[in-house]
């Protein structure tokens, strides 16, 4: 999941492990590394957290001024020290992020011509053909090129050659790699996060690109082998912003930044007088003439994408197709061309969302793209970027992206009303106003931080929960059930409120916890008839309303979050905090790993 280089002047072993702890983020559950000393290739690699392979290196130190370090999430293969990379075989070290497809059939060639298997990793086909090809005469770079055209699927690879001591070759097709610059000394990593300890100059591979990288200079080459250059930026600052401060946990930290990350991303998308959205110019007329739009992504963005559907009907009334990317990418979607296509993901980069991007634009639709990562692979393949400005996140639970998403998703809604003329000035005048106030209500919901530890407790207590709402807090009520179940491990779904007598309401008795988000909206009512319907066969509802709800809300009902009254617009945006804060506490009063659950990972770069 994580891939970390260096070649030149120091203990490589030792920075290698700084910048693999920066990718701890990520999500894994083995890591390793390979070093050259004199010449000769030696590694440690660890099941688990870094902790266990520094522990390994501190018994069995590692020499040497060049290695490829590695965090591992699996794919093929159980996680054990054996399938943990970097994979060795005949003098060639690899570490590999992606997954390569068509591994079976290469490992039945592979075996066919004598080759030893000794993982079950799709990644040591790699190693073996690049050792045949050695075998064969190639001199490093050439047996790399040479074995590329024969991998299907996705990968950003590095490799190490036993006998050379100063060369680091590296790939990239579906997964992204960057390169770093030292003095007298280069970097390589699989984002701008891992070589922020190590230096503030980068460039970014492109697909197909191959880079040979010695400790005095990077040369980067096509698919032909011919010579090209990748234009050097700066990390951006914010990269190296990412301290925990105060909090005891990066989630924690994540949740409470949200009015000023919200106040960012607005600050992004609204006109100066603040009364209009403003937006990058080349969205003008994207919403037009169009007869609908799609939504894709996965997770947490893909729930973004199913309020966003709401705004754009209601606002805008434009209906909406939305999907979760590895299914829309494999449906045989009637596309129009020129209809607007939006994908919405955090990191940029998860492989599916990024597939149905190229799958969309290969159908004549126009890209726009919601991302945090502003150089991300997704940003960089869309027409229109939106920049969600959340800051780094770190949290493998996504909470400030996703209510940056969401006021994102909010502006586009708008100004495609006003596009289409379906949203009078006064209308968005009045919308942007709500939206304007989205941070203050968010900082008086943080507020509520002590009476959610103590629900979440009780909570915690439970094996399952249900989440139900309607209209926006649909989408929220799954959100809410997939960052319990994230991160605390309790078995937890998400329902429309109305649906819960076809199905769920069998499992409700008093051991069931049903969180109940209504907003004192149009649908209160009904959503109350349903929170009912928990009270009468001894459910546990934990209803989250704002004030006028809760002077309507019935009896009877276990707990009550009551949050300020708002504008219906930013009900779903303050909402999230409570529903965030109960995942946390849960998690904390189980002891679980909150910031990088088991078995999770920050971006899935594989399908
Ligand atoms: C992973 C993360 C989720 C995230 C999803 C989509 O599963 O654990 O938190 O929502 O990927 O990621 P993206 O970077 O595309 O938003």
């Amino acid at each position: 999941c994580g891939i970390v280089g260096v070649v030149g002047r120091g203990p490589a072993a030792a920075s290698i492990v700084d910048a693999l702890r920066r990718l701890e983020y990520r999500g894994y559950d083995s890591a390793g590394i390979a070093t050259l000393e004199n010449g000769r290739l030696t590694r440690r690699r660890a099941v688990g957290k870094i902790e266990n392979l520094e522990a390994t290196l501190a018994r069995r130190p590692l020499g040497g001024a060049i290695g490829i370090g590695h965090t591992r999430w699996a794919t093929h293969g159980r996680p054990t020290e054996r399938n943990a990379h970097p994979h060795v075989v005949g003098g060639v070290a690899v570490v590999h992020n992606g997954i390569i497809e068509n591994h079976h059939e290469l490992r039945v060639e592979l075996k066919e011509r004598g080759a030893r298997f000794r993982t079950d990793t799709d990644t040591e086909v790699i190693a073996h053909l690049v050792a045949q090809e050695l075998h064969n005469g190639l001199a490093p770079v050439e047996a790399v090129r040479a074995t590329l055209p024969r991998l299907k699927g996705a990968y950003a690879l590095a490799f190490l050659f036993e006998g050379h001591d100063n060369l680091i070759v590296g790939a990239r097709k579906g997964s992204p790699l960057a390169v770093g610059y030292g003095k007298s000394e280069m970097y390589l990593g699989s984002d701008a996060l891992a070589l922020a300890s190590l230096t503030d100059v980068i460039s970014y591979l492109e697909d197909g690109d191959v880079t040979v990288i010695k400790s005095d200079g990077v040369e980067f080459l096509d698919r032909e082998g011919h010579n090209l250059s990748r234009a050097q930026g700066a990390i951006a600052t914010d990269a190296k912003a990412v301290e925990k401060a105060e909090h005891k946990h990066y989630m924690r930290k994540e949740i409470f930044e949200q009015p000023e990350a919200l106040g960012r991303t607005l600050a992004q998308h609204l006109g100066q007088p603040g009364l209009t959205v403003a937006l990058p110019a080349g969205t003008a007329g994207v919403f037009r003439d169009v007869d609908r739009l799609s939504i894709t992504a996965c997770g947490t963005a893909y729930l973004a994408g199913l309020v966003g559907r709401y705004w754009f009907e209601r606002y805008a009334g434009l209906p909406v197709d939305i999907d979760i990317a590895s299914e829309f990418r494999y449906r045989d979607v009637p596309f129009r061309a020129g209809n607007p296509a939006i994908f919405v993901s955090q990191s940029g980069e998860t492989a599916d969302t990024l597939a149905s991007l190229e799958f969309a634009r290969a159908r004549g639709q126009r890209i726009l793209s919601i991302v945090n990562v502003p150089t991300s692979t997704m940003a960089r393949a869309s027409e229109i970027v939106l920049p969600t400005v959340a800051g780094p996140e770190i949290g493998v639970a996504s909470t400030k992206a996703f209510t940056c998403q969401l006021a994102t998703l909010a502006c586009l809604a708008i100004a495609a009303g006003r596009e289409r003329g379906t949203l009078s000035a006064e209308a968005e005048a009045a919308l942007v106003r709500g939206l304007a106030n989205t941070p203050r209500a968010m900082t008086t919901a943080l507020e509520l931080e002590p009476a959610v530890r103590k629900i979440a407790h009780r909570v915690a207590a439970f094996r399952s929960a249900l989440f139900i709402g309607r209209g926006t807090s649909y989408p929220l009520a799954l959100e809410g059930a997939l960052k319990l179940k994230e991160v605390s491990y309790i078995h937890a779904e998400g329902y429309a409120a109305g649906e819960l007598k076809h199905g769920p309401i069998a499992l409700i008795d008093k051991d069931f916890p049903v969180v109940v988000i209504a907003p004192g909206d149009a649908s209160f009512e009904k959503t109350m008839s349903n929170m009912q319907e928990v009270i009468a066969r001894e459910g546990r509802p934990i209803l989250i309303t704002d004030q006028k709800g809760a002077s309507l809300a019935p009896q009877g009902r276990w707990e009550t979050l009551v949050l300020p009254t708002m504008p219906a617009i930013c009900a779903p945006l303050v909402f999230a905090l409570p529903l965030q804060l109960l995942a946390y506490h849960a998690a904390l009063a189980l002891g679980t790993d909150v910031d990088q659950p088991r078995n999770l990972a920050k971006s899935v770069t594989v399908e």
